[in-house]
């Protein structure tokens, strides 16, 4: 850790936090740019994030990522919060701006900037499913619709779940589906885009598929898994196999890394290198 007294400090916070990719992302993103911060992880527990943000205030943090399971827990604590990510209902990021602790949600953005870079894929006007409806899936399915998706369904195993998130969306493009009927996979089939953010098939109980059926997979769909550990999951393997292209969550955290980066030391960095880093650290 650099402990230079001129040095700009970030960090990421939750419970536990020694498996975080971040710390390594932004280290390495601040070593290639040649800039004197430095990034560390820190673990929060729920019951002291109070004490904890005035701490960092007052050691003078620059900024802060956050992770499970602090991200909807910190928005009383914050100053302010912009307008996406009190609609999401968590926030991912914090800048210290003057002694403020001001809130974003970069994880919708990161993921949408991973789809353009890995699979060339513009979401204007596009059909698009995600499996799961928890804290993933609202930061996706807000920003989505942000980014002019023509449909939205949202399938899961609690169908009530789906019911709740498209209420909160509030939009005559979204759609809630059961993830165990086959009507639901009819619909699957006429979709662009497919994403997974259930942990189904998270290392180590790598042998379990979100889906019953991956019989509705073509080669004209994308499909993404949030999971990055392992690098293909069983739903990215049997998707492939019917040809579809590929992009597992090493994107969507490299993205929303990137976009941290930029609201913590006002420059740009490279998607590529932070993705690099988040490869190194999967299974
Ligand atoms: P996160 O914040 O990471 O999205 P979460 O809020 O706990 O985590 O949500 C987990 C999602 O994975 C939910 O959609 C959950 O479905 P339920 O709402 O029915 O619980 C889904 N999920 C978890 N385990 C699952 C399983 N074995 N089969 C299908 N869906 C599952």
């Amino acid at each position: 850790m650099n402990t230079k007294s001129d040095s700009r400090l970030c960090a990421v916070i939750g419970h536990p936090i020694s498996h975080s990719a971040s710390p390594a992302m932004h280290n390495k993103a601040y070593e290639e740019a040649n800039l004197d911060f430095s990034y560390v992880g820190i673990d929060v527990h729920p019951d002291d994030l109070g004490p904890a943000l005035e701490r960092f205030k007052a050691e003078g943090f620059k900024g802060f990522n956050v992770t499970v399971p602090l991200k909807e827990k910190i928005i009383p604590f914050l100053d302010d919060v912009d307008s996406l990510a009190v609609s999401i209902g968590a926030v991912n990021t914090v800048v210290n701006e003057r002694g403020r602790l001001v809130g974003y949600n970069t994880d919708g953005r990161g993921f949408i900037h991973a789809l353009t870079e890995d699979l060339g894929f513009d979401c204007r006007g596009k059909r698009v499913a995600i499996i799961g409806a928890g804290g993933a899936a609202r930061a996706l399915a807000f920003t989505l619709l942000q980014a002019f998706v023509s449909e939205l369904y949202i399938l899961n195993r609690t169908v009530k779940r789906a019911n709740d998130l498209c209420l909160d969306l509030n939009n005559d493009k979204v759609f809630a589906l059961d993830i165990n009927l086959d009507e639901s996979f009819s619909v699957l089939e006429d979709c662009d885009l497919v994403i997974n953010t259930t942990s189904v098939g998270m290392y180590p109980l790598v042998d379990a598929c979100p889906l019953s059926s991956m019989e509705w997979v073509s080669d004209k769909h994308c499909v993404v898994d949030i999971i990055y550990k392992p690098k293909e999951t069983l739903f990215l393997k049997e998707a492939g196999k019917k040809g579809a292209k590929l992009s597992n969550g090493a994107g969507m955290l490299a993205g929303q890394g990137m976009l941290a980066y930029e609201y913590f030391t006002g420059q740009e960095t490279s998607y590529q290198l932070m993705k690099g880093e988040v490869e190194k650290n999967g299974k």
